[in-house]
C-alpha cells in the first residue's frame, strides 16, 4: 500500500519502518526539517534497538522517504496514519491541536487529490475525537472522500519493533468498512487477532490499557510495601498471585457492576488496611477501594431516588446468586437505604427465602433489616405484582425472564448487567456501563 505516516515521533517512524520492511511504499511526514533530514539519510531520530539497521535498509530500498510537504504526501497515497503527539496541557487535558492541524492538511490535500483516501487515527486520545476529526475533515473535503479508523498503539519505548510486530491484538475502531478494510490489509503481515468495535470504545481501550498498567504498578508497589512491614517478601507474594490464571490474572471481576461484598473481601481488605496503618505504611490506593465500592451503592440509591417510583422489586438479597449468605452484601445496605428513604420494598431471592438462617449471618441481617423476612417474597411473579421498579442485584436467567415477561408497565435498574441488550418497550437504565 501508499502509506503516509503524520509524526515521525517515538510511534510514527517505528511504524513507518516496520511498514517500509514489510513492503508497502512510506512516506513519512513531519514538521521538523531537521528529522526529516535524519530519515532520509536512513538514521533514526530516536534510540531504539534494530530501528537504525531497519530504517538504513527501508531508505536503501526505496520504500521510505520522508517530507515536510503535507500536500504531495496525502496525494501520492492511499492511506494517511496521524501518531502526532497528544501531550498534556493542564489538569491532565491533552493537547488535541497537532492532531487537528494534521487533520485540515490532510482533507485539504484530499479536497486536492479528488480521490477517495483512508485516514487512521492513531495517536492516543479521548473518546468521541474520530467522530470529531471525521466531522471536520468533511467540511473541508466534502463527504464521502474520506473514510476514518481510529487504530490504537500498543507498541514500548526499546521493544517497539517487536510489539508492533506480534501485538496483543488489532484494534479498529470504526463504522466504515472501507477504513475497516484498509486496516486490515494494511497489517496483514501481523500475526495478531483483529478486533473491529465502535470509535468510542476503541478510543477508551487505549486510555484504560494505560491506566491498568499504571494501577498495577501501583497496586504491586502497595503490597511490597505492606509485605515488608509483615517482614513478607512482596516479589514472592506477587510472583504467586500471579500464577493463578483463574481469578487473579483473568477476566473474573473485570467488568462494570455492582458492589462487591460478602464474608471475605471487606473483611480481608479491611484486615490489611489496618496492619498497614499499624506499621505507618501509606497505601492511598488500597484505601480507596472501600470508599469507590460504598460510591457504587450510594449511585444505585441516588439513581432509584430520581426514578420516581414507590415500589421496587429487588432481585437478589445475598452477595451473589445461589448462597444464603448475607453478611455484608451490597444488597443488604442497598435494600437498607431504600427501607430508610420510605420506599415499599420486596425481595425475591430463592436461596434466602428456603434457607434457615443461624449464626453469623442472622445476626447480621438482622442488625440491619430486622424485618426483613415479611418483605422476601417466594417467586418473582409476586416480586413484580404492583411494583414500579426492578431492579437486579444478581445476574440470573430467571430474573431476565421474569421481568421480560411481566405484563405491566415497569421500569428496570440493572445493577449486574442481566440484560445484555437493552430490553424493548421498558425503561431500562443500568448503573455503570
Ligand atoms: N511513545 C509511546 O511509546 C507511545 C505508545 C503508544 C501510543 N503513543 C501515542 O502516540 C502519539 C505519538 O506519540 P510519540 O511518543 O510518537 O510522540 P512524539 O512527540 O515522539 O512525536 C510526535 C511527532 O509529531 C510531529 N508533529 C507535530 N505536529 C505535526 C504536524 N502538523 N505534521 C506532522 N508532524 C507533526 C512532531 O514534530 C513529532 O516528531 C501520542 O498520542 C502518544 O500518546 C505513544
Amino acid at each position: 500500500m501508499k502509506i503516509s505516516i503524520f509524526g515521525m515521533g517515538y510511534v510514527g517512524v517505528v511504524t513507518a519502518a516496520c511498514l517500509a520492511r514489510d513492503g508497502h511504499q512510506v512516506v513519512g511526514v513531519d514538521i521538523s526539517p531537521d528529522k526529516v533530514a535524519l530519515i532520509n539519510r536512513g538514521e533514526s531520530p530516536i534510540i531504539e534497538p534494530g530501528l537504525g539497521d531497519l530504517l538504513k535498509e527501508a531508505v536503501q530500498s526505496g520504500n521510505i522517504r520522508a517530507t515536510v510537504d503535507a500536500e504531495t504526501a496525502v496525494v501520492t497515497t492511499e492511506i494517511s496514519l496521524i501518531s502526532v503527539g497528544t501531550p498534556p496541557i493542564a489538569q491532565g487535558e491533552p493537547d488535541l491541536s497537532y492532531v487537528i492541524d494534521v487533520c485540515k492538511d490532510i482533507a485539504l490535500s484530499v479536497k486536492q487529490k479528488g480521490t477517495s483516501h483512508v485516514v487512521m487515527l492513531r495517536s492516543t486520545v479521548p473518546p468521541g475525537t474520530l467522530e470529531y476529526c471525521q466531522n471536520l475533515m468533511e467540511q473541508v473535503a466534502g463527504k464521502d472522500l474520506i473514510s476514518t479508523a481510529f487504530n490504537p498503539e500498543f507498541l514500548r519505548e526499546s521493544s517497539a519493533i517487536k510489539d508492533h510486530d506480534c501485538p496483543p491484538y488489532t484494534i479498529i475502531g470504526t463504522e466504515s468498512s472501507v477504513a475497516e478494510q484498509a486496516v486490515r490489509q494494511l497489517y496483514d503481515k501481523v500475526k495478531a487477532p483483529v478486533l473491529v468495535v465502535k470509535p468510542k470504545v476503541a478510543e477508551m481501550v487505549k486510555y484504560v490499557a494505560n491506566t491498568w498498567h499504571a494501577t498495577k504498578v501501583s497496586f504491586a508497589n502497595e503490597i511490597g510495601r505492606i509485605s515488608k512491614a509483615f517482614g513478607v517478601d512482596g516479589r514472592e507474594v506477587m510472583n504467586v498471585i500471579v500464577q493463578d490464571e483463574k481469578l487473579n490474572i483473568s477476566p473474573v471481576y473485570m467488568r462494570p457492576g455492582f458492589a462487591y461484598g460478602g464474608s471475605c473481601l471487606p473483611k480481608d481488605l479491611g484486615s490489611l488496611l489496618y496492619y498497614a496503618r499499624r506499621n505507618n505504611v501509606f497505601a492511598p490506593l488500597l484505601n480507596a477501594v472501600p470508599v469507590t465500592n460504598d460510591l457504587q451503592i450510594n449511585l444505585a440509591v441516588e439513581q432509584i431516588l430520581s426514578s420516581q417510583v414507590k415500589n421496587i422489586a429487588i432481585f437478589g438479597l445475598a452477595f451473589k446468586s445461589n448462597t444464603d449468605d448475607l453478611r455484608e452484601s451490597p444488597a443488604v445496605s442497598l435494600v437498607k437505604r431504600l427501607l430508610g428513604e420510605g420506599f415499599q420494598v420486596k425481595i425475591y431471592d430463592p436461596a434466602v427465602y428456603k434457607s434457615h438462617l443461624m449464626g453469623t449471618n442472622l445476626n447480621y441481617i438482622q442488625q440491619n433489616i430486622p424485618h426483613f423476612q415479611n418483605l422476601l417474597v417466594a417467586t418473582p411473579k409476586e416480586a413484580l405484582e404492583g411494583v414500579d421498579l426492578a431492579v437486579t442485584t444478581h445476574n440470573t436467567s430467571e430474573i431476565r425472564q421474569a421481568i421480560e415477561q411481566a405484563s405491566h408497565k415497569i421500569k428496570i435498574l440493572d445493577l449486574v448487567g442481566v440484560f445484555i441488550e437493552k430490553p424493548k418497550h421498558r425503561e431500562y437504565e443500568s448503573l455503570a456501563w
